[in-house]
């Protein structure tokens, strides 16, 4: 299938800051991708090039089949700023409808677009009184406008509670299920890794690791720890016969690579006479990502 967005060594330097270096990447139809990376990363600026805000440095760009920027890709892409600001003034129905004038649309569906985001009650409100996660849903309502191919969505759920995450990410899935790309970034892998199909993870600008999270965590190949209670007084005993056990607080830490974890739980299994409990303990999300947003051989 071709895909919506295609990226080759794509390179952006901001006065001797490299923001992005050599940057590939694609997103399909109907396919969801988290874009990772902590703060500087170069998440923003990979999405202004992609919407022709930014002017890239090297490296080819399509979106929808079109170059960044061009009337053809604009009008198939929909985007949603890190920081979207509104006109405090207007009502959130006064807003959209504004927005889906500038583009060329009938402004009589600006209500539906709102319930869509769960904004119509407070449709008629000045956006002065919303909190921020009800301008960030404007901000969302604002993207959908046109029936867009392509989604690039800059931290989407900073500000919203884990209800209206939810919902947003219910209405991703049905845009999504229609066939739209969506590109959104994030730094919080526990949020995006069950809503999204992909993950990608930017370290000081460039693509350090791709792939499902399943993926990475068999690429990261990090330790996995078990947590063993003895049973009163065989402590010593566990300590003895199994390597690289340490004592912690009341309990047995043992760790060991993926590769020795079968051996090492038959050790333990060995000893069950004296042990009341195991806990096994695979790596976080977060130490999968911590391990690959650091390995920038920096
Ligand atoms: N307009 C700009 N001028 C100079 N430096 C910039 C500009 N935009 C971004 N940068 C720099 O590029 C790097 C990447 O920034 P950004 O894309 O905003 O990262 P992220 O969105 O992942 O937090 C940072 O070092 C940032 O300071
Ligand atoms: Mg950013």
């Amino acid at each position: 299938m071709t895909s919506t967005l295609t990226i080759s060594n794509l390179t952006k330097d901001f006065g001797g800051v490299k923001a992005l270096s050599e940057v590939s990447m694609h997103v399909a139809p109907g396919e969801r991708v988290a874009l990772l990376g902590h703060n500087g990363a170069g998440k923003s600026t990979m999405m202004k090039v992609i919407l022709g805000l930014v002017a890239a440095d090297s490296g080819e760009i399509s979106v929808c089949g079109a170059a960044p920027g061009d009337a053809d890709a604009r009008s198939k892409v929909a985007y949603l700023p890190e920081n979207a600001m509104f006109h405090s003034a207007l009502t959130g129905l006064e807003q959209i409808s504004y927005y889906m004038r500038l583009r060329g649309e009938d402004s009589v569906g600006a209500m539906a677009l709102l319930d869509k985001v769960g904004l119509g009650a407070a449709a008629k409100r000045r956006i002065g009184t919303y909190s921020k996660g009800m301008r960030q849903r404007v901000g969302l309502a604002q993207a959908l406008i046109g029936h867009p191919r392509l989604l690039v969505l800059d931290e989407p759920t900073s500000g919203l509670d884990p209800v209206s995450r939810r919902d947003f990410y219910e209405l991703l899935d049905a845009l999504a299920a229609e066939g739209a790309a969506i590109l959104l970034s994030s730094h919080a892998l526990t949020e995006v890794e069950a809503r999204t199909d992909r993950l990608l993870i930017l370290s000081r600008g460039r693509m350090v690791a791709e792939g499902s999270l399943a993926e990475l965590r068999r690429d990261a190949a990090l330790p996995v720890a078990m947590h063993i209670t003895a049973i009163n007084g065989y402590d010593a005993d566990i300590l003895a016969a199994i390597p690289n056990a340490i004592r912690v607080n009341d309990a047995v830490h043992v760790t060991c690579s993926q590769d020795e974890k079968l051996a090492t739980l038959a050790q333990v299994a060995a000893m069950k006479g004296k042990i009341a409990d195991i806990e096994v303990i695979p790596p976080s999300l977060e130490d999968i990502y911590s391990h690959f947003s650091r390995r920038d051989g920096q």
